[in-house]
């Protein structure tokens, strides 16, 4: 299996996720492209990223009625992406809906709780109790939906992976040891990650803005 980096290519430019995408091509296992890309780039935009011949992680973090997000995911059916994210808290029928139109070698992976929400926000969207559990009750939602996995903090990857042995997670957030925090509080190592259960990693600022981004993406990789 290739690496298990995934590089967050946080732009609506598509010269930079190219260049980026470029020159660490030979030392990560996919490119991640987000909301604002699409937004500026659309299929076109993930086509040519595609091009760099890398997996690509679309992180649209769909949320909808079931029938359109399974129309939305059938129109992307020709980016056949290798991981694609929803949001669990659209229920159950929409994950069903959304893992039956998606192409049979996506990965559809869905967010529980943003990490944006503390226990004061859910309260006041009517969630009452911890973050914690409500994470541990959309996954195993999304595991009976039949959906791929989950995407979870470094945190909270050990017990997602207790709870469901044949899950996919996706953990972003992850800083090299003595790395720049950025603006992620929780954090643990790439190697950490992995070990407590980890599928993929996403990274994204301790590569991007790397002065060798290359050189930075070969140094994580040797940490696993
Ligand atoms: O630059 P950095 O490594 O912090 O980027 C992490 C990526 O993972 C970004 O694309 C960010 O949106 C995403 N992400 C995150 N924390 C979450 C969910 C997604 O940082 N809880």
């Amino acid at each position: 299996m290739g690496s298990k980096i995934y590089v967050a290519l946080d732009t609506p430019d598509l010269g930079s996720a190219l260049a980026i995408g470029a020159r660490v091509r030979n030392h990560v296992g996919g490119l991640k492209l987000g909301l604002e890309f699409f937004v500026a780039n659309g299929a076109a935009g993930v086509r040519e990223v595609a091009g760099l011949g890398l997996p690509i992680f679309l992180d649209l973090k769909l949320h909808d009625i079931p029938n359109t997000v399974g129309s939305a995911i059938q129109a992307l059916h020709q980016l056949a992406p290798a991981v694609l994210t929803i949001h669990t808290a659209g229920g159950r029928a929409m994950m069903e809906d959304a893992k039956a139109a998606a192409p049979p070698g996506t990965k559809v992976v869905g967010v529980t709780v943003l990490t944006s929400l503390d226990q004061g926000d859910l309260a006041s969207i009517g969630v009452n109790g911890a973050p914690h559990d409500q994470v541990a009750r959309l996954a195993d939602l999304a595991a009976e939906a039949g959906l791929d996995g989950i995407v979870c903090s470094g945190e909270e990857v050990a017990a997602a992976h207790a709870r469901w042995k044949h899950g996919f997670f996706v953990v972003p957030g992850v800083r090299p040891a003595g790395g720049d925090m950025g603006d992620q509080k929780r954090v643990i190592t790439p190697r950490a990650a992995v070990d407590a259960g980890a599928s993929i990693l996403v990274i994204g600022r301790p590569i991007t803005r790397a002065v060798d981004p290359d050189a930075a993406a070969r140094a994580i990789a040797a940490t696993l």
